[in-house]
C-alpha cells in the first residue's frame, strides 16, 4: 500500500517548496497539480485556442502527459492566471483529477499539492496539510522572488492578482480551494520555510507509525 501526503493552499503560501522538500526526505514521488492545470491552459494558449471552451479544453486535459511538465515554463504569471479561468470546467477538472489519482497510487509513496487534493483528489490520504498565510505576505514573497531574479514588480498589483486568484480558486462551484475537515493547519505567515517543514514532518512521522 502507498502512503499519500495531501497538501493545499492559496497561491505563493509556500506550499510547492514545502512538498517538494518532504517528497525529498521520505523518499517519495511529487506531483505540483497546479502544473496540469497550467499545462492545459498553455496548450490551449500556444495555439490560439479560446480559454472557455470547455469541450476543447477537456479533450486537452485529457491527453496531458505527467511526465511532460515543466515547471520553468510553466510558471509564468500569465499562464497562472489562464490555469485558474480553464480550473472553473468540471469536464477539464474531471480528466486531470483522474491522471492525479493514478499517479497518487505510486509506490512507495507520494505528495501531490494543489487546491483540492485533501477534499476531492484523495480525501482517504493519511497525512493532509493545508498551508496558508495572509495575502500581504504571500504577496510580499512573490514580490521579494520578482526582484531577486533581476526583475521589476509592483506590490499592490500583485497583491490584487493574489486576492483576485484566491477569490477565483474558492469561488468556483466545483472542487473549490478549502482545507478539508481533517487537514492539519499550517499558517506560514511568520514561519520560515525551515519552521514549516520540521511542523510537517512531526505530523507525517506520527502518521507513519500508524
Ligand atoms: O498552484 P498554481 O498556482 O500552480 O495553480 C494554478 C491554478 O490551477 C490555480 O489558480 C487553480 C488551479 N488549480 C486547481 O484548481 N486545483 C488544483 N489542485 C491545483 C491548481
Amino acid at each position: 500500500m502507498t502512503f499519500t501526503i495531501a497538501i493545499d493552499g492559496p497561491a505563493a503560501a509556500g506550499k510547492g517548496t514545502l512538498s517538494r522538500r518532504i517528497a525529498e526526505e521520505y523518499g517519495f514521488h511529487h506531483l505540483d497539480t497546479g502544473l496540469t492545470y497550467r499545462a492545459t491552459a498553455k496548450a490551449l494558449l500556444d495555439r490560439k485556442l479560446p480559454l472557455d471552451d470547455e469541450p476543447l479544453a477537456a479533450e486537452v486535459a485529457g491527453k496531458l502527459d505527467l511526465g511532460g511538465l515543466d515547471r520553468a515554463v510553466l510558471s509564468a504569471h500569465e499562464i497562472g492566471d489562464a490555469a485558474s479561468k480553464v480550473a472553473v470546467m468540471p469536464s477539464v477538472r474531471r480528466a486531470l483529477v483522474e491522471a492525479q489519482r493514478a499517479f497518487s497510487a505510486r509506490e512507495p509513496g507520494t505528495v501531490l499539492d494543489g487546491r483540492d487534493i485533501g477534499t476531492v483528489v484523495c480525501p482517504d490520504a493519511p497525512v493532509k496539510l493545508y498551508v496558508t498565510a495572509s495575502a500581504e505576505v504571500r504577496a510580499k514573497r512573490r514580490f521579494d522572488e520578482v526582484v531577486a531574479g533581476g526583475g521589476t514588480a509592483d506590490f499592490e498589483t500583485i497583491l490584487a492578482d493574489i486576492v483576485r486568484r484566491d477569490e477565483r480558486d474558492a469561488g468556483r462551484a466545483d472542487s473549490p480551494m478549502r482545507a478539508a475537515d481533517d487537514a492539519h493547519l499550517l499558517d506560514t505567515s511568520e514561519m520560515s520555510i525551515e519552521a514549516a517543514f520540521s511542523a510537517a514532518k512531526a505530523i507525517i512521522d506520527a502518521a507513519l507509525k500508524q
